[in-house]
């Protein structure tokens, strides 16, 4: 039962909200930093709180069981999200979904519930790709679709390697990667997650079930100069790498545009990085997305060629497939909740791979009136909250409860 000593949405929400804030009134909470340990002992905690089975798996994911897992192979029933965030993301993305996940825990066991099929809470690790630059790092581990070693390769800025990074965290790294049993014990995923847009503000509702996640992925771009005196070296004598970088920013824009995509190049390296230094090189990070696979591949391509003409050379750092969830999941799913609207969502997520991993996924999605994520300005209602978790809590009641 629910431990009397186990706060509520708010109190889950209160105990969070100062965790990992900047100055900027965003998060910072990278994966596997100082910060990042205490979001995951917070979660343990909470799980120990409500007597969950808790469990990591071989890649660092944290999983919380109510009911034995082994015990009924490939039926359990899990929800949850991430923790981790951008740097100076918004509150919601990512722990909405690990606070809903338990606040829906707690309703169901305040009314009896007796799960026929386990139920599972997850938080998994560094969704967001903020510290080593993939994307949902935790969930493709896990899956097999990101191998360990290409992981424990990957630098942050400070060119620490996601291995130094465990190690540093206390993370034993033997058997660091797949893990096959972690995966099949999840019969259905539901991930409950902030919208990263407008769109059910502008239908005046406050949950909607996702039914697919766009293709989208990142690129590395290494721009080439010569680092020269900024004072001393005539415009013609010179190969500023910024000139190839600054133009390539403008076209994948222009290109996005004339494909229907989206292109951002959101992070950008300079060296030597003096003001009074021509760039040696520049690296830009793209991240294209859009609705029609080839006319991602499209875009990517067309900017490709264009840095090319500056000497630049484009590396594929993460690529995801347009992926549909289970459509027998979603219209049960509407089903259960009363035909609440469907929504597909450019935002990548663990849900996603999952899915992609062959696993019945699909995702709930709380009305956000600001439309912004990825920012401060990130917002939800408590009301509309509280209407995500009635709803995640009707789910799970659905999915793991007795037949018929
Ligand atoms: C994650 O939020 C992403 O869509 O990049
Ligand atoms: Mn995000
Ligand atoms: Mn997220």
């Amino acid at each position: 039962m629910t431990s009397s000593s186990a706060p509520g949405f708010a109190g889950l929400w209160a105990a969070l909200e100062p965790v990992g804030r900047s100055s900027s009134g965003g998060y910072r909470r990278f994966a596997w930093s100082a910060t990042d340990r205490v979001l995951r002992e917070w979660f343990a905690d909470e799980c120990a709180k409500r007597g969950l089975d808790y469990v990591e798996d071989r890649a660092g994911n944290q999983w919380a069981w109510w009911g034995d897992p082994d015990a009924a192979p490939g039926q359990g029933v899990v929800t949850g999200s991430h923790l981790d965030s951008v740097p100076d993301g918004g509150p919601f993305d990512g722990p909405l979904g690990v606070i809903s996940a338990l606040a829906a825990v707690d309703a169901l066991r305040r009314v009896g519930f007796q799960p026929a099929k386990p139920i599972g809470v997850v938080c998994f690790a560094d969704e967001e790709g903020a510290r080593f630059g993939v994307a949902c790092s935790g969930s493709r581990l896990v899956a097999g679709s990101l191998s360990p070693e290409r992981a424990l390769a990957l630098r942050d800025v400070d060119g620490l390697s996601m291995a130094e990074a465990l190690t540093a965290a206390g993370r034993d790294l033997t058997g660091f990667g797949p893990d096959p049993a972690a995966v099949q014990r999840v019969g259905h995923f539901v991930e409950l997650h902030v919208e990263q847009g407008r769109a059910l503000d502008h239908i005046g509702a406050s949950v909607a079930v996702g039914t697919d996640i766009w293709p989208h992925g990142r690129w590395r771009i290494d721009f080439p100069g010569e680092a020269n005196h900024a004072g001393t070296t005539a415009l013609r004598d010179r190969r500023d790498a910024m000139l190839g970088y600054a133009d390539t920013v403008l076209a994948a824009r222009a290109t996005a545009q004339e494909h229907d995509c989206l292109a951002t190049i959101g992070r950008v390296s300079v060296r030597p990085g003096a003001v009074n230094a021509i760039p040696s090189s520049v690296t830009g990070w793209l991240d294209v997305r859009g609705s029609d696979p080839t006319a991602v591949r499209r875009t990517v391509l067309d900017i490709t060629a264009h840095a090319g003409s500056f000497g630049a050379t484009v590396v594929e750092e993460s690529w995801t497939d347009d992926t549909r969830f289970d459509t027998s999941l979603v219209r049960r799913m509407q089903r259960a909740l009363g035909n609440v609207p469907l929504l597909s969502t450019g935002a990548g997520h663990d849900a996603g791979v999952l899915a992609a991993a062959g696993v019945s996924s699909a995702m709930l999605f709380v009305r956000n009136p600001s439309g912004v994520s990825h920012s401060p300005a990130e917002r939800a209602e408590l009301a509309d909250c509280l209407a995500g978790v009635e709803a995640l809590t009707t789910v799970l009641a659905d999915l793991a409860g007795p037949p018929g």
